[in-house]
């Protein structure tokens, strides 16, 4: 279970003795937010000029075991409490990603705030930024994605979403075959943009995420309406390939989807983390049940991360809709060194 560095308190710049000072609230806790890292890790807390990424402060942090929050406070260097600066907050030191495997994803996921100054709150807002190259170092050529501070379900990143960017990475980098189908579909050449569609699709990640890895990709994010305004934002902050595209409509699997969903038939529809609510599971099943009908050669991957037994309704009602499926996993770091594994499949009929 990857753990997730939050804002209780967002940053703010306030007085403090003639001086001005940052102060936010953190806690670590897991994607649901029901159970706070049980594990000393040292922090670093940091701020930098918004725009030049310049590093103004430095301070060290202790988040210990049985914490719920911890608080943070760092002076600003004279001159600057009018200049919007970010507040980072990470793991010191190396991170330590899942031993023998190359998963890029660290146990504690770091986060940035938007930009600050003493006229400029914070918004509820926490980036994060992932490596979709080589590098260990998150760079902001890379994957941001920005997620809400408070408890939404669908405003936030969630684990499997994290596997679904890694096994994409590893599948269109070639680094990997992943399942034959998915493997055919994202490294061979192609003529017109491949249409993805992704369901539930949450803040984004996965599908802005493989707008920027597929070099010839038109990408459809779809999701209920209370999304539009964070996806919007990281739609903004993407960098596509250059032949690739991402966009967002709304769709309720409640509703049947509409006959001018894409302009062409869809490849690849991708679903991670949305089958934790078996109540929305028969209408999830339709909708792609009618999305494969109207495009029989489509192939769906679904990421999940095991939450409870009433999951397993997910799998019956998709071989009740004659759907085949192939299995894979990508394991995610734990707290003490364990492992979670993320289950992947890919169906088509
Ligand atoms: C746990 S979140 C996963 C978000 C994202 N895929 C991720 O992994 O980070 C489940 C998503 O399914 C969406 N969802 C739930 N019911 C839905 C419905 N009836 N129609 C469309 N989307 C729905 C939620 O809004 C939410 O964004």
């Amino acid at each position: 279970m990857v753990y997730y560095i939050r804002f209780l308190k967002t940053p703010r710049v306030q007085q403090q003795k003639g001086s001005s000072v940052v102060s936010a609230l953190i806690c670590i806790t897991t994607d649901l937010g029901d159970a706070f890292l049980a594990q000393d890790v040292d922090l670093i807390a940091e701020l930098t000029i918004s725009h030049s990424s310049k590093i103004l402060t430095t301070s060290s942090l202790a988040w210990q075991a049985g914490k719920r929050e911890l608080p943070i406070s760092l002076e600003l260097p004279r001159g600057f409490a009018q200049q919007p600066v970010v507040l980072t907050v990470r793991p010191r030191g190396p991170q330590s990603p899942v031993k023998d495997s190359l998963c890029p994803v660290p146990l504690v996921v770091s986060g940035w705030s938007t930009p600050i100054s003493a006229q400029l709150p914070a918004e509820k807002l926490i980036e994060r930024r992932f490596s979709l190259g080589d590098s260990p170092e998150p760079q902001t050529s890379d994957l941001c994605i920005s997620e809400e501070t408070g408890n939404s379900i669908a405003r936030h990143i969630w684990d499997a979403a994290l596997a679904s960017v890694i096994y994409l990475q590893k599948v269109t980098s070639g680094t990997s075959e992943g399942m034959p189908s998915l493997g055919h579909l994202l490294q061979h050449p192609r003529q017109t943009p491949l249409q993805v569609v992704e369901l539930g699709a949450g803040c984004g990640i996965v599908g802005i995420a493989l707008a920027q890895l597929h070099p010839y990709c038109s990408v459809l994010l779809t999701d209920l309406p209370e999304v539009e305004e964070i996806v919007a934002r990281n739609i903004n902050a993407a960098r596509p390939a250059s032949q690739s595209t991402v966009y967002y409509r709304p769709l309720d699997w409640n509703e049947p989807p509409p006959e001018d969903l894409c302009s062409s038939a869809i490849d690849l529809i991708l679903l991670s983390d949305c089958t934790y609510n078996a109540d929305s599971l028969p209408a999830l099943v339709s909708t792609l049940d009618r999305l494969v009908r109207i495009s029989p050669g489509a192939i769906i991957l679904v990421a999940l991360k095991r939450r409870h037994d009433s999951e397993t309704v997910f799998f019956d009602l998709m071989q009740s809709a004659a759907f085949q499926s192939l299995q894979d996993g990508i394991p995610l770091p734990s707290q003490n060194d364990q492992v979670d594994q993320i289950e992947l499949y890919c169906y088509s009929r």
